[in-house]
């Protein structure tokens, strides 16, 4: 039977996924953004991953927010946010919602790949939900499997087609891997499979923990750094000369995945009657350096008399991470918004911010040579903002620069 493949949110997850499959099959692309389905219908991608002649050059694609239209899909691959409540639990709610459009459709021998972040034990948790709804029974009438994402939004380099997909599957149904096999071969170039689904949902989970974990500890060492003033950038350059030495950089932490999925970890960890030490012990450094960065600028415009209330102070990068629209729990933005509460002097550089947030805010795409601020704060490593620091640097300018992270100092 032919493979009719749909996707089940459309961002910067599912549409990439959506307009490679197109290339081979006709594709449908499901959301319950009614704006995001208009959009896409006229290729535009308000998340500007995905250029409108990406959309070209694909056989059939269909955008919709219709249950009824993607009645006759049979393989479905689930991109929905997995974000945190307030409380910091897991909030599954996108997922169940789709889970439950899927309980309603789902028909013998179709294929469900989960590709959202979740905790091990999820995919199972659904296919038992499936199961009770539909009686239909998995790996004999339907099949479900889960297969992480790693894209990296604005990453030039390691992009869907040469990023190792993790797919994980417990059939060993020779035609319904065939299809798999078939979907996922024109998603990324390099397959690995596993028969187990729980290690994959935890082995991605663990891949963000790792490097929340490493870039909190390169922030503990710079503001230790700091304090004791000794130079940073010459500590790194001495300890990367050890072979074993991981070159991890500091930095602000945000985006959908690194601030998130450690709680899922530590939650599932909870329910399963241990307390975790160390897997959230880089949420509090990493988070912290909000009120880290703001006590830096105070402390840089003080020693010129001037006061953060009164400066006028331009923030360089405001997008979670440079080159990249993504504001999802930027740490940057929200310096911006902390400081713009009691300042009205504070303007913002970055050209990757989407327009409707650039007008609100007043953000610019650049930033002028002969500056006229009390203080230009570098927050995202990017070649543009090396650019602007360049600049004004060269217009004895230099002593206006705060550069925290020492991206280009
Ligand atoms: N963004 C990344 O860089 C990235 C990288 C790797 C993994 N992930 C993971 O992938 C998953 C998706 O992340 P994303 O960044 O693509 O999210 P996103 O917010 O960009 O996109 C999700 C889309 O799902 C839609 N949606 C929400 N509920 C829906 C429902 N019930 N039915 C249909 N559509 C629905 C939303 O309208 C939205 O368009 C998350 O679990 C995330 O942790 C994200």
């Amino acid at each position: 039977m032919k493979i009719i493949p749909c996707i089940i949110g459309l961002g910067y997850v599912g549409l990439p996924i959506t307009l490679n499959l197109a290339k081979r099959f006709l594709t449908y692309g499901f959301d319950t953004n009614k704006e995001r389905i208009e959009n896409l219908k006229n290729k535009i991608d308000v998340n500007r991953e995905c250029k409108s002649k990406k959309f070209n050059n694909i056989k059939k694609i269909i955008f919709t927010n219709k249950i009824k239209d993607i009645k006759k899909c049979n393989f479905f691959i689930l991109c929905l946010p997995t974000p945190i409540h307030k409380n910091k639990k897991p909030d599954l709610i996108n997922l169940n919602d789709a889970i439950k459009i899927i309980s309603k459709i789902l028909k013998k021998n179709d294929i469900i790949f989960i590709e959202s972040t979740v905790f091990p034990g999820v995919t199972e948790h659904y296919k038992n939900y499936l199961e009770k709804k539909t009686n239909l029974i998995n790996n004999k009438d339907f099949f479900i499997g889960y297969s992480p994402e790693r894209i990296n939004p604005g990453d030039k380099k390691y992009i869907l087609k040469n990023i190792t997909k993790v797919v994980a599957i417990e059939t060993k149904n020779k035609k319904v891997l065939k299809k798999i096999y078939e979907i996922y071969n024109k998603v990324s170039k390099k397959l690995i499979r596993s028969k187990d689904i729980k290690a994959a949902e935890t082995a991605k989970v663990i891949e963000n923990v790792q490097r929340d974990l490493n870039i909190a500890l390169m922030n503990e060492i710079l503001i230790i750094c700091k304090k004791l003033k000794i130079n940073f950038n010459e500590v790194i350059r001495l300890a990367k000369s050890k072979w074993n030495f991981i070159n991890f950089k500091p930095g602000l932490v945000g985006g959908h995945c690194l601030p998130v999925d450690p709680y899922y970890l530590s939650t599932i960890a909870k329910k399963n009657n241990f307390k975790t030490e160390v897997t959230l012990a880089g949420r509090k450094i990493n988070d912290g350096m909000l009120n880290y960065i703001i006590k830096e600028l105070n402390y840089f415009l003080n020693k010129k008399n001037k006061s953060l209330k009164n400066s006028k102070i331009m923030i360089v990068g405001l997008t979670y991470k440079a080159g990249v629209a993504d504001m999802r729990n930027s740490l940057n933005f929200k310096i911006f918004k902390k400081i713009k509460k009691y300042n009205n002097k504070i303007y913002g550089c970055d050209p990757f911010v989407t327009k409707n947030i650039k007008i609100t805010y007043g953000i610019h795409n650049n930033v002028k040579k002969n500056i006229n601020y009390d203080a230009v704060l570098f927050l995202s490593y990017h070649e543009i903002f090396k650019k602007i620091f360049k600049n004004i640097a060269s217009t004895n300018n230099r002593n206006k620069i705060l550069d925290p992270f020492n991206y280009y100092s």
